[in-house]
C-alpha cells in the first residue's frame, strides 16, 4: 500500500482515531483517590490534565466492571455497572464529561469471549441441563473415560475444560476456570452482548477495545487441536497444541460484522480488536469491504526480535499486507507484555518511541512508558497474576508491567496514600512525571517532542511510508508529504555502535528536527547521516517527496 496508487482521503476525511494517539491505562495502577491502594475512576479524572499536556487523543481503560477479580477485571460479573473498587456509574459519567470537556476520548474494554463464573448468566446456565441459558455457554459431555471432551488447553495452564459435578458436564474456558466462555453461536448471546455495547455507546463512550476477539468462535465439531511438533517440556504448556480449532475460526468474522454495524449507527466511535495473530491472518479482521474492526491491534513490534533487518522487514510486510483503506496501527507495550524499556533497554526505548510515533498508523502508548518505567520484579509472596501462580517461573506473569504509575517523589510515587496493591518501582525517585517534566533531555520530554512533531506535520500523521534501507543496525524510512508538504527521513540506530547512513538520492539533504538525545536540532545533513550509538534522528528533507 506504500505505492500511493489509490485515492487517499483528503485531510478532513481522516477521522480522529486515524490521526490520533491512544494511551492505555491499567486502572488498578494509575491513580488511587481513596487510599485503598488500588487506582480508581476519580483518580483517573484527577489526572486528565496529564493527557492534555502530553497531547494524546484517547484514553483506553482496561476493565472497570464488577468482577471477583480472578483475572483482575477480565472476568466480568456485570457488564453494565462499575466495580465499587473503581467507583460508581456517576464517577464514570463525570470522568466522561470531564474528558470530553478537554477534547479527550474514552475507550472502554469489552470482554465478550467469557464472563466470570459469578455472572448471573453463568449461574443460571450451570443450574440445570434445561435452564434456558444452558446454551449460552459451551457445555460438553465427558469423554468415554470420564475425562475432558477433547485436548483443548487453557491459556493460563491446564485443560480448558472444567467438570460441573452437579450436572455432570464440562464447560469450556479459554482462560481460567473462573472465566467460562460464552457461546457466540447462540443468537441470544449475540443480542445480549450487543445490548451491552449499546448501553455504553448511548452513554457517550467513544469506542471499545475488544478482548481476545479472535477467540470468540470455536470449532462446532470440537475437534482435537493438532500437537505442536516444536514444543518441548519446559515451554509454555499452552503451546503443546496448535490452537487451530479454538481460535481464529472463519465464522468469527460474521460476529464482528454485527458489532461493527452497531458501531456504524453511532458517529465517530472506534472498534479495536485484540489480535495476536501473524500479519496475514490479522489483516482479515478489517473484514470484507472493511466491515470488520477499524483497528486490529498490531503487536508485531512487541513480538519481534529487536534487530534492524527484522524490524524493517516486518514493517514492510505489514504495510504490504494491509487491505485497501485498512488503516495501520502500532503498539509497543500493554498490560500483558513486558515493558519496552525492559525488553530492549532504556536507551533503545527512546529509539522505539521515535519509531512508534513516526510510523504510519495509529500509535498506542502504555501508561508509564512515556517516562521509561521498567518491569518491577515481584517477590513470590506478592505475586498477584493468576497466570504466574498457575505457570510459575517462566516469565509469563504480568505483574511486573502493571505496577503503580510513578507521578512524583512523594511516598508511593504519588500513586496512593495507602498500601499499593503491587509494589512501586524503586526507581520512582528519579523516574517520575514531575522530575521528567522539568528535564529537557528526559524520556518524557522526548515523547512530548515526538507527539508535537507528529501533530504539526501532515506527513507524520497521514503521509506515505517508504522503506529506505536496513543495513547493519540502522533502519531508515521516509514519511512523504503527499500534497507538497514536507517529507522526513527517519534514521534509527538499533545498536550500541556509531554508524554512518548513506542517504538515498532525493532524500539526502535536510535538517535534523529531532534526535532521541534531544541535542542536535537544526544540524544540516548532506549525503551522509552520522548516527551515534542508540540514536534515532528525524530529518526534514529539503526536497519534499522527491524520493522514489
Ligand atoms: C486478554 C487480556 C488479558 C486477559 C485475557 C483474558 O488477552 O489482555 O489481560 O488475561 O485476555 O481475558
Amino acid at each position: 500500500m506504500s505505492e500511493g496508487t489509490f485515492d487517499r482521503p483528503s485531510e478532513q476525511e481522516y477521522v480522529w482515531w486515524q490521526r490520533g494517539i491512544v494511551y492505555q491505562i491499567y486502572p488498578r495502577s494509575f491513580q488511587d483517590s481513596n487510599g485503598d491502594g488500588i487506582g480508581d475512576l476519580p483518580g483517573i479524572t484527577s489526572r486528565l490534565d496529564h493527557f492534555r499536556w502530553l497531547d494524546v487523543d484517547a484514553v483506553w481503560i482496561s476493565p472497570i466492571y464488577p468482577s471477583p477479580m480472578a483475572d483482575f477485571g477480565y472476568d466480568v460479573a456485570d457488564y453494565t455497572d462499575i466495580h465499587p473498587i473503581f467507583g460508581t456509574l456517576d464517577d464514570f459519567d463525570r470522568l466522561l464529561e470531564e474528558a470530553h470537556g478537554r477534547g479527550l476520548k474514552i475507550i472502554l474494554d469489552f470482554v465478550p469471549n467469557h464472563t466470570s463464573v459469578e455472572h448471573p448468566w453463568f449461574k443460571e446456565s450451570r443450574s440445570s441441563w434445561d435452564n434456558p441459558k444452558r446454551d449460552w455457554y459451551i457445555w460438553q459431555d465427558p469423554a468415554l473415560d470420564g475425562g475432558p471432551p477433547n485436548n483443548w488447553l487453557s491459556n493460563f495452564g491446564g485443560p480448558a475444560w472444567t467438570l460441573d459435578e452437579e450436572t455432570g458436564q464440562y464447560y469450556y474456558h479459554a482462560f481460567l476456570p473462573e472465566q467460562p466462555d460464552l457461546n457466540w453461536r447462540n443468537p441470544e448471546v449475540v443480542n445480549a452482548m450487543l445490548d451491552v455495547l449499546r448501553f455504553w455507546l448511548d452513554r457517550g463512550v467513544d469506542g471499545f477495545r475488544v478482548d481476545v476477539i479472535w477467540h470468540l468462535i470455536k470449532d462446532e465439531h470440537f475437534r482435537d487441536n493438532p500437537e505442536n511438533p516444536d514444543w518441548s517440556p519446559g515451554d509454555n504448556p499452552y503451546d503443546a497444541v496448535v490452537s487451530l480449532y479454538t481460535a481464529d475460526r472463519p465464522e468469527v468474522h460474521d460476529i464482528i460484522v454485527h458489532m461493527r454495524r452497531l458501531f456504524d449507527e453511532y458517529e465517530g466511535r472506534v472498534l479495536i480488536g485484540e489480535t495476536y495473530l501473524p500479519v496475514e491472518r490479522l489483516v482479515h479482521y478489517y473484514g470484507e469491504d472493511q466491515a470488520g474492526v477499524h483497528l486490529p491491534f498490531n503487536f508485531q513490534l512487541i513480538l519481534a526480535d529487536w534487530d534492524a533487518a527484522n524490524v524493517s522487514q516486518l514493517i514492510q510486510e505489514y504495510e504490504e499486507a494491509l487491505p485497501a483503506g485498512g488503516w495501520p496501527n502500532w503498539v509497543l507495550s500493554n498490560h500483558d507484555q513486558h515493558r519496552i524499556a525492559s525488553r530492549v533497554g532504556l536507551e533503545q526505548a527512546r529509539v522505539a518511541a521515535m519509531m512508534l510515533l513516526t510510523l504510519r498508523g495509529t500509535p498506542t502508548l502504555y501508561y508509564g512508558d512515556e517516562i521509561g518505567m521498567r518491569d518491577v520484579e515481584i517477590p513470590a509472596e506478592l505475586v498477584q497474576d493468576p497466570w504466574e501462580k498457575n505457570v510459575p517461573g517462566k516469565g509469563l506473569g504480568r505483574d511486573p508491567e502493571r505496577t503503580p504509575m510513578q507521578w512524583s517523589r512523594e511516598p508511593n510515587a504519588g500513586f496512593t496514600r495507602g498500601v499499593p496493591w503491587l509494589p512501586v518501582s524503586k526507581e520512582y525517585p528519579s523516574t517520575n512525571i514531575e522530575a521528567q517534566r522539568d528535564d529537557p533531555h528526559s524520556m518524557l520530554s522526548l515523547y512530548r517532542r515526538l507527539i508535537d512533531l507528529r501533530r504539526g506535520e501532515p506527513a507524520m500523521e497521514m503521509g506515505d511510508y517508504r522503506t529506505v534501507s536496513a543495513f547493519r543496525d540502522v533502519l531508515a524510512y521516509v514519511r512523504d508529504g503527499r500534497r507538497g508538504e514536507d517529507s522526513f527521513l527517519v534514521a534509527l540506530n538499533l545498536g550500541p555502535h556509531p554508524h554512518v547512513l548513506k542517504a538515498p538520492e532525493g532524500a539526502d539533504t535536510g535538517t535534523v528536527v529531532l534526535s532521541t538525545y534531544l541535542d542536535r536540532a537544526e544540524e544540516e545533513v548532506a549525503g551522509e547521516v552520522e548516527l551515534r550509538p542508540n540514536e534515532g534522528l528525524v530529518i526534514r528533507l529539503n526536497e519534499p517527496a522527491a524520493f522514489g
